[in-house]
């Protein structure tokens, strides 16, 4: 029987870090549902000691979540480890996560204790969580960068005293694949107790190397616990992707020899939780979530795939979760249907209040908007919603009128290969006009896939960046466009999708070429 590799999910953790993407509590309960119906064996629910607030929502995840392990994050001290144990009682099964830095630069700077020191608060810290829970996790912070006989020696301790998971983290994204491999098995090796303790890797992003160091430590090293986040989500570059490593162990089972307990269906849908709740968009290039990922489904490979699957398909978007039936619901769904939808994107609301208010602002929004997606359904629940120039078509101005009651209106002027054109049009809100003021112009017929908009920077005064996709025949291209003014942002993006629509300019794949 092959060996199970443990996921351990800490978007909510450290993902959280993150500048920009901390989330409120009934934001984190909607995310660890869904990382329960991903199956994920532990979710880092958050550092119970860093604020009531995150306090609560451990207490809250530890007390709803049947499934998983809960855990929170505990530095190396009894008033955290006691916080954290204080917020987890409730849980059906819940780890203490503990951690203080070991290298010499975060002792000497960070910590200004000695060695000696660093070694006695470890051990006196797993001590003390031993006495609430015999699930505890402990991580030398900064470990890739520490003297390797002094891991060795603090991670023995460690051990002796209890701990059950040694984290061995490259917080700073230093380690390159084959020595975090080697350093895990090294410390595996040399730690005389080594086998008493799940061994587990924990990756930091910033030189891009996150998801590749975190399976050398499993392939090299023989750890057995991966720690990631949805999205990749996390400080600076951010963690180890859950959904690449997750469909890298299982679509290469050949290599990795691996059994994963990971419903993957789950996997697009946990992604675009996190997106939406976070506002991180993900890139339209992303392994596995991102929208292009699949992409060759319906555009330039699509001959060979419909041929042979596996000619340019080594995952199969359905297995990650990609629906193709995007339209859920409309103007006459009654409240049922919504909350079924509800239910089945892994949104409980607590009451029946919450439903009603909900369904009132989906109504609303039917109002507006004759179809409403998945994505509609989790920006209203979340309160949130998401966010693309060219040379044939040019951006001269837009005038554009909407008012609470009105039929928005637009009127765009913009150079068609070197002829000034102006088109006017009627829409469900001001974009919408914007593009129908175009469109009746171009005629292009193509169909617009993807919509988004971004602030490029924070502030109202930020530049709106939207993405346009469009799609016509089989092709897709994406258009960028930038303005303050993000109804003007949208009509560049527009123009700039079409110039790429209608370049000749498509380079051949080799692949493709006879
Ligand atoms: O990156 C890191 O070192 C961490 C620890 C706190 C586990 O996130
Ligand atoms: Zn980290």
């Amino acid at each position: 029987m092959a060996d199970k590799l443990i996921v351990f999910d800490t978007t909510l953790r450290d993902g959280e870090q993150s500048p920009g993407a901390s989330m409120t509590k009934e934001e984190k309960i909607r995310i660890a549902r869904q990382l329960e119906r991903l199956k994920v064996d532990v979710i880092e629910a958050g550092f119970a000691a860093s604020s009531n607030g995150d306090f609560d929502a451990i207490k809250a995840i530890a007390g709803l979540i049947k499934d998983s392990t809960v855990c929170s994050l505990a530095r190396a001290n009894d008033r955290d480890i006691g916080r954290a144990a204080e917020a987890l009682k409730d849980a059906n099964s819940s780890r203490i996560h503990t951690f203080i830095a070991t290298s010499p630069l975060h002792m000497e700077k960070k910590l200004r204790m000695t060695p000696e020191q660093v070694l006695e608060q470890a051990k006196l810290a797993v001590r003390f969580a031993r006495q609430f829970t015999d699930n505890i996790e402990f991580s030398p912070e900064d470990g890739s960068r520490s003297d390797m006989d002094f891991l060795c020696r603090v991670l023995e301790t460690v051990i002796n005293e209890g701990a059950t998971t040694i984290n061995v983290t490259d917080t700073v994204g230093y380690g390159v694949p084959e020595l975090y491999g080697q350093l895990i098995r090294t410390l595996r090796e040399r730690v005389p107790n080594s086998d008493k303790a799940v061994w587990s890797v924990h990756c930091h992003n910033d030189l891009g190397m996150a998801v590749a160091n975190s399976l050398a430590g499993v392939k090299i090293g023989g750890a057995r616990q991966v720690e990631c986040t949805i999205n990749g989500l996390g400080e600076r570059a951010g963690n180890t992707s859950l959904e690449e490593i997750v469909m890298a162990v299982k679509t290469r089972r050949d290599y990795f020899g691996l059994d994963l307990g990971i419903d993957t269906t789950q996997i697009v849908p946990a992604s675009k939780l996190v997106s939406q709740i976070t506002g991180f968009v993900v890139q339209p290039n992303k392994a596995v979530v991102g929208a292009n990922a699949f992409a060759h489904a319906s555009g330039i490979h699509q001959d060979g795939v419909l041929k042979a699957r596996d000619t340019y398909e080594i995952m199969r978007a359905e297995d990650v979760g990609w629906s193709t039936n995007k339209i859920v619901l409309g103007k006459l769904s009654g409240r049922n249907a919504f909350k079924q939808r509800l239910q089945e994107l892994g949104i409980a609301l607590d009451s029946e209040g919450e439903v009603n208010s909900a369904f009132a602002r989906f109504k609303e929004l039917a109002d507006q908007k004759a179809e409403i997606f998945d994505e509609d359904i989790l920006a209203i629940v979340s309160n949130e919603a998401q966010t693309g120039s060219g040379e044939h078509f040019e951006f001269v101005s837009l005038s554009q009128h909407s008012e609470t009651g009105e039929r928005p209106h637009a009127r765009v002027v913009f150079q068609a290969a070197g002829s000034e054109q102006t088109g006017e049009a009627d829409g469900n809100g001001p974009v919408d006009a914007t593009f129908n003021a175009i469109e009746g112009q171009v005629k292009s017929g193509a169909e617009l896939v993807l919509y988004s908009v971004n602030a490029i920077t924070t502030g109202t005064q930020s530049q709106g960046e939207v993405t346009v996709r469009l799609s016509k025949a089989g092709r897709i291209v994406n258009g960028v466009g930038t303005d303050p003014d993000i109804v003007a942002a949208s009509a560049k993006a527009y123009l700039s999708a079409l110039n790429k629509l209608y370049s000749k300019a498509e380079k051949l794949n080799p692949q493709l070429t006879p």
